[in-house]
């Protein structure tokens, strides 16, 4: 029997969705690290959970964080260098993970300037290897969302959204007539908790779509995202969540 315990939480602004995001990922760190000592947590890119990174990167986070213990992963990346402005592992070191007293092996970057195929498998490998469970069970995944409401690289009717035997899968996505790297609704669905941060008018119509919208993940990947058993919290502001029914 599968549960996906599900919170919807609408906030007044865009910076309280960060700091919500950084308390819950104190709640989150200090829960796995005290049941087994260590806290893997796979960050989201795009710009909405920079301002949370950049929380957590300062006073009070960064001192209440034992983090020699946190295992960072990312849920997704562009087909680019570490270096280039694309990339969601440079977005998340230098807003973030460049500031903080971390083990440089703690960070396990998506590899996008290799083979997209070949990133994906090493990294398929590199989570078998650091992460316990059949699927690896992340105890964190921060996700956003699109305004077409895909999520991670899981975007609207491409062929990652069915490489369900895949736990990391390289997708070539039309509109943006450019690769990624992402990981798939198997390994998403396994997480313990996932949280999705997303803010802006922009986001409106497909958050409703997702939330309130007939069952259509093709469309709306991020319906996909029902973790089998675990917690479901999207952290939403006013703007994105306007044509909400149920608000
Ligand atoms: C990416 C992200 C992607 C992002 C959404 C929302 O690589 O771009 O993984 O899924 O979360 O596109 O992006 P914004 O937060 O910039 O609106």
């Amino acid at each position: 029997m599968t549960m996906t315990n599900t919170e919807v939480r609408i906030l007044p602004s865009k910076d309280e969705v960060a700091r919500q995001g950084a308390e819950e990922f104190l709640g989150a760190a200090d829960e796995a690290i005290d049941a087994n000592g260590a806290f893997s947590v796979a960050l989201a890119g795009g710009s909405t959970p920079l301002g949370m990174y950049k929380l957590l990167a300062a006073d009070p986070y960064v001192s209440r964080i034992p983090w020699e213990r946190v295992l960072f992963f990312w849920g997704d990346e562009r087909c680019v260098p570490p270096d280039h402005p694309d990339s969601n592992y440079g977005a998340a070191w230098d807003a973030f993970l460049s500031k903080l007293p971390l083990p440089g092996g703690n960070v396990h970057r998506m590899r996008g300037e290799i083979d997209p195929e070949a990133a994906a498998r090493e990294y398929e490998l590199l989570l078998d290897h650091h992460i316990s469970g059949e699927p690896p069970r992340i105890d964190l995944i921060l996700l956003g969302m699109g305004d077409d409401g895909h999520t991670a690289s899981l975007f609207p009717h491409t062929a990652a959204l069915d490489a369900n035997e895949r736990l990391v899968a390289p997708n070539y996505v039309p509109k943006l007539d450019s690769w990624r790297i992402t990981f798939t609704e198997t390994l998403l669905n396994e997480a313990h908790r996932v949280i999705f941060l997303v803010t802006g008018e922009g986001k409106a119509q497909a958050l409703r779509a997702v939330l309130e919208g007939e069952p259509d993940s093709d469309t709306y990947p991020s319906q996909l995202v029902r973790p089998r058993n675990g917690h479901l919290l999207f952290l939403l502001d006013e703007p994105a969540a306007s044509l909400l029914s149920n608000k």
